[in-house]
């Protein structure tokens, strides 16, 4: 069987198909393709690839940082990255947000998900930080503040639908970068420490813009589902921003040192694929970023 993707657009889809097939699968596919040798070939091949491309952008960190929480609140402080909040808060359209939303949906809708791959591969006091951080992302115990539920009952409240990949059809090539980054960071224990890092840089750059969305939809008068998603986060992740900081990227850099270099290149990466996110988004609408 031929490998070979027409392009990356084309690449990027079927890794995310593959991706799939780990979550919650598609009705249609028999779960045993999963693990059949001819998906684990294509999808070995698909992210040896994008992981190139990745490192490729990755400017680098020399010397190796030995202040990992530090590092990486100057990576973020310093993203100049365009912000799809602030033109939601101050000048989107309703169209622009519902655009927004569609695209989104493809990671929301499984959100946390990536990161949970994780939790058997790290060392204690990250473990117990990253269950911490999962518990409150799968709802604290309660399903309907599982945040993937929240944002699937604001879907349905705005008139979209919700069933996962219904949007996928229309997703930009950036979004299933996003996607196949973090499922790829998530389920290789090898790159283990960049979950880690693009989970760090996802928590630190949600809080604020959270508040800059909830701000947008009370200007626009969308319903209050899909206002609680994002309310939701203005404050659970200014507490996550601080636990994937210091308790999970702060101590695994510690005990597994040789982690420090990848966790930077996947808060990078998570900064990086945002800024190209945001820039193909506020083009389409032909706004200047
Ligand atoms: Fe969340
Ligand atoms: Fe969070």
């Amino acid at each position: 069987m031929s490998v070979q993707p027409d392009s990356i657009e084309d690449a990027d889809l079927t890794l995310w198909a593959v991706h799939e097939l780990s979550y919650g699968g598609f009705e249609d596919v028999h779960d045993l393709a999963e693990t059949s040798p001819p998906v684990l070939l294509l999808r070995a091949r698909l992210e040896t690839d994008l992981e190139a491309r990745l490192r490729d952008r990755w400017p680098g960190a020399q010397p190796a940082p030995t202040d990992v929480p530090a590092e990486l609140v100057r990576l973020v402080a310093e993203d100049d990255g365009p912000s799809l909040a602030e033109h939601v808060h101050r000048r989107a359209d309703l169209d622009q947000v519902m655009e927004l939303l569609r695209q989104r949906s493809v990671y929301h809708l499984k959100e946390a998900d990536p990161s949970a791959w994780v939790v058997p591969r790290l060392p204690v006091r990250a473990k117990t930080a990253l269950v911490e951080l999962l518990f409150d992302e799968y709802g604290d115990g309660d399903p309907n503040r599982l945040h993937a539920h929240l944002f699937a009952q604001g879907l349905e409240a705005v008139g979209l639908r919700s069933d996962y990949g219904a949007y996928v059809d229309d997703a930009l090539p950036e979004v299933f970068e996003m996607n196949n980054a973090a499922s790829m960071f998530g389920m290789q224990r090898r790159l283990r420490g960049a979950a880690m890092g693009h989970l760090a840089a996802f928590e630190a750059t949600s809080s604020l813009p959270s508040r800059r969305m909830v701000q947008g939809f009370a200007r626009l008068g969308l319903p209050t589902e899909m206002v609680r998603y994002y309310d939701e986060h203005v404050e659970a992740d200014a507490i996550h921003e601080q636990t994937a900081l210091r308790d999970i990227c702060g101590t695994l850099a510690e005990e597994q040192p040789e982690q420090a270099g990848d966790i930077l290149f996947g808060a990078f990466t998570c900064l990086d694929l945002e800024a190209r996110f945001a820039t193909a988004m506020l083009d389409s609408w032909g706004v200047a970023s």
